[in-house]
């Protein structure tokens, strides 16, 4: 495969995941029953095929969602976490380090702190990359995969009113997921503290925002909560609000609300609601692991 530059995202997803506005709802279809159908079968077409994971922010789950996919499927993972033990502390630039990397597999899984790196990335890239995270932009693997969790625990997308509570600002999740319901027949509410709304050019006429959960709690589907992107605050910046889901919360919402977190929570949502089965969080990292290996399969897994 030759290097290319990106022309506004008109790129393939399967040679490159950048953004969530790559994706149709056709290619989500398929994404979703190929997700499916791998999240039962036992069959290994990446065997010997080899992906690097190299993250320069902190991870937990998508970081071993990727190489339990990966090595689910018969390949093989070379992990370079937190570049603190790479070439990447004696200075060496993104593009060289892709470049390197690219040499020892068949597709990159890249997190980055800028905006920008996975368009740069990609402008030197020769292999499938997977955007995993840049900066406060977009996360667009964790968007497919909290749109599967909805669609697996309500059976339909459309129709639905979801309620994104937290850091709307900085949240990349977020970002991306927003986007991709633009795509469904959805009713959108945004709580979060003023300082942390969602950005101008997210909101759509027919949104709804609110300081807290309490007007829209009963009417919502879907409540996906995230936690304050600390790191991603200006140093200036008095943080001095919190907010967090409560049992009188989830004793007025609807008997089959379905509660998300795209992890890790540091607050948000106590643990004293985990074992409510409305609690979808810790389903939603296993529906990831589905869907990550569909995007795997199909970025990489004919020739
Ligand atoms: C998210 C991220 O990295 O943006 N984590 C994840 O991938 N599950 C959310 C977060 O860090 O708050």
């Amino acid at each position: 495969m030759d290097s290319y530059y990106m022309n506004d995202l008109d790129i393939p997803w399967r040679r490159a995941v950048v953004s969530v506005d790559q994706f149709s709802r056709a290619d989500i279809d398929e994404i979703f029953g190929l997700a499916a159908r791998l999240s039962v079968g036992r069959t290994m077409p990446l065997t010997g095929k080899s992906l690097v994971n190299l993250f320069y922010e902190p991870s937990t789950r998508t970081s071993s969602s990727f190489y339990a996919a990966m090595t689910r499927l018969g390949g093989s993972v070379i992990p370079i976490n937190e570049v603190n033990y790479s070439s990447v502390t004696k200075g060496e630039s993104l593009e060289d380090t892709i470049r390197t990397l690219e040499c020892y597999a068949d597709a990159l899984v890249l997190r980055h702190y800028d905006e920008d790196a996975t368009e740069r990335a990609v402008s030197v890239a020769s292999v499938p990359l997977i955007n995993a995270g840049n900066g406060a932009g977009e996360h667009p693997t964790q968007a497919l995969l909290d749109l599967y969790t909805i669609s697996k625990e309500r059976g339909h997308i459309d129709g639905l009113t979801i309620t994104l509570m937290g850091d709307l600002k900085h949240g990349r999740t977020v970002h991306s997921l927003v986007k991709l319901l633009r795509m469904y027949d959805v009713k959108l509410n945004f709580v979060s503290p003023q300082e942390l709304s969602l950005p101008s050019s997210y909101l759509m006429s027919g949104d709804s925002e609110y300081l807290d959960l309490d007007p829209v709690i009963e009417d919502t589907d879907i409540l996906y909560v995230t936690r304050v992107q600390r790191e991603r605050l200006a140093d200036t910046m008095v943080i001095d609000f919190s907010y967090a889901v409560t049992r009188d919360d989830m004793d007025r919402a609807k008997e089959n609300l379905v509660l998300m977190h795209p992890l890790p929570r540091v607050g948000e949502i106590p643990p004293e609601l985990d074992s409510d089965p409305r609690a979808a969080y810790f389903r939603q990292m296993k529906y990831g692991l589905h869907v990550r290996m569909a995007l795997l399969v199909s970025m990489i897994g004919r020739d």
